[in-house]
């Protein structure tokens, strides 16, 4: 039997209910916020992603999905979709008159990771990319909105990181000091992190394996905030002070949040939820001043998030049950096979009346039916019977009371939609 490939899955109806509820939220709040919905492609040229998330970084060495097309072009699955959206903005606003452009984006990224609860190879998001504006209140309001959007799903439990890497020269200068504070440590460090010493240093202080977390914690990392300079240092000032004012609870600061990919410059933030695990990320973000700028753009700062759908369900639902099912209003049955066309014209009529309606193809007994409707939920069955379709009637049963009457067909239709 085929599968889908590991790291995969189908959402089934059942819990694609959930899906739709948490998306239809996310549409409405970001809408609310001024962000508007943007779909790019799930493939582009491989370079755009080096390019923007880093060459030494894990997703662009180990985790992307790359292939040669029949053009010979080297294209990649998307691993997440802020530089397609940058590639975007680039493409079709360079030049136009609006100075800030707020975007939201709902769809699927894949990695190759190994899969674990929590993490897929082809996972989903929902985010938001804010282009043109450096403004500290931008970033209040960038994670304002993700702390908003789990509470508006019920969310809690939930701890909120920021910390700042400064601009491009701070960022040199902080790496080049946490370089000069792990060295003395570089044997005992996991091999991926001995790797990423020369490469992406940074990436150690997020290195998930106990022996390196241990080392980080020990190492001191203050002077990492006193090494922003003067504008960077304002800046995060206004971001803590923006979130206090706005009584965003559970937010701290914690130098260890430095994010895997390499665009990142000034305000990154993680979102990590108690129930979720090892894998307890469900929201990440922060500001990518000169992204836009190195691919090829003007010089335009640009703030954003993204949500892993996945983790959002898991974090509502646990494993499931998930949302109920809308109930059915109407199941109809048809006892005699003669009376299908009649029953048929029914059902049309309405779902024509925007009623939920269904019915069994399977000519299976008045019982099977019945035992459908109620596992449907149906709130009433319609029986089409031989002998009361002989008098113009129809049976219909209210499964609430299980109290049922004869009558017109007519008459079902205003019954059914009082
Ligand atoms: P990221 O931290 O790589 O950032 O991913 C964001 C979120 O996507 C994670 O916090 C997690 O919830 C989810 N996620 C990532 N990988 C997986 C996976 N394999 N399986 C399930 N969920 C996963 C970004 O992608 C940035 N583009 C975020 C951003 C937007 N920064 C600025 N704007």
């Amino acid at each position: 039997m085929l599968k889908a490939l590991r790291g995969t899955r189908d959402i089934l109806p059942g819990e694609t209910e959930a899906w739709q509820e948490i998306e239809a939220k996310a549409r409405r709040l970001f809408s609310i916020y001024g962000y508007k919905e943007i779909r790019t492609p799930i493939i582009e040229e491989s370079i755009l992603f080096t390019r923007s998330i880093g060459d030494w970084t894990d997703i662009v060495q180990k985790e992307m999905y790359v292939f040669s097309d029949r053009g010979d072009r080297n294209i990649a699955l998307r691993p997440e979709a802020t530089a397609g959206v940058v590639r975007a903005y680039i493409e079709n606003y360079t030049g136009q008159l609006d100075p800030l452009n707020k975007f939201f984006y709902i769809g699927p990224m894949f990695r190759a990771e190994r899969p674990q609860k929590g993490r897929q190879r082809q996972f989903h998001q929902l985010g938001v990319e804010a282009i043109g504006s450096d403004n500290p209140y931008l970033d209040v309001e960038v994670i304002y909105l993700a702390v908003t959007f789990l509470e508006l799903l019920g969310i809690d439990e939930f701890v909120v990181k920021i910390n700042s890497l400064g601009c491009q020269k701070d960022k040199l200068a902080i790496i080049h000091n946490r370089k000069k504070s792990i060295a003395p440590y570089l044997e005992k460090l996991c091999d991926e992190c001995k790797a990423r010493f020369d490469k992406n240093v940074l990436r150690i202080f997020d290195c998930k394996e106990e022996k390196c977390k241990e080392i980080v914690s020990n190492i001191s990392e203050s002077g990492d905030n006193n090494g922003l300079c003067e504008d960077c240092a304002e800046h995060f000032d206004n971001v803590r002070k923006g979130l206090d004012s706005l009584g965003v609870k559970n937010c701290t600061v914690d130098s260890k949040i430095v994010r895997g990919l390499d665009y990142y410059t000034k305000t990154v933030f993680e979102i990590t939820q108690k129930d979720l695990g090892a894998k307890d990320a469900i929201c990440a973000g922060g500001r990518y001043n000169d992204l836009i700028k190195e691919l090829g753009g003007k010089d335009t700062p640009a703030i954003g998030f993204a949500f892993g759908i996945e983790r959002l369900v898991l974090a509502q639902y646990g494993e499931g049950p998930y949302k109920e099912k809308p109930p059915l209003d109407v199941f109809i049955a048809v006892i005699n096979k003669p009376l299908f066309k009649e029953a048929f014209s029914l059902l049309i009529e309405l779902r024509g009346n925007r009623c939920r309606c269904d019915m069994d193809y399977e000519e299976k007994s008045l019982k099977s039916q019945m035992r459908k409707a109620q596992k449907l939920g149906a709130k009433f069955v319609v029986i089409f019977g031989e002998e009361e379709f002989k008098r113009g009637k129809v049976i219909l049963r209210d499964m609430a009371s299980s109290s049922q009457e004869e009558m017109g067909l007519s008459e079902v239709v205003q019954q059914v939609e009082s």
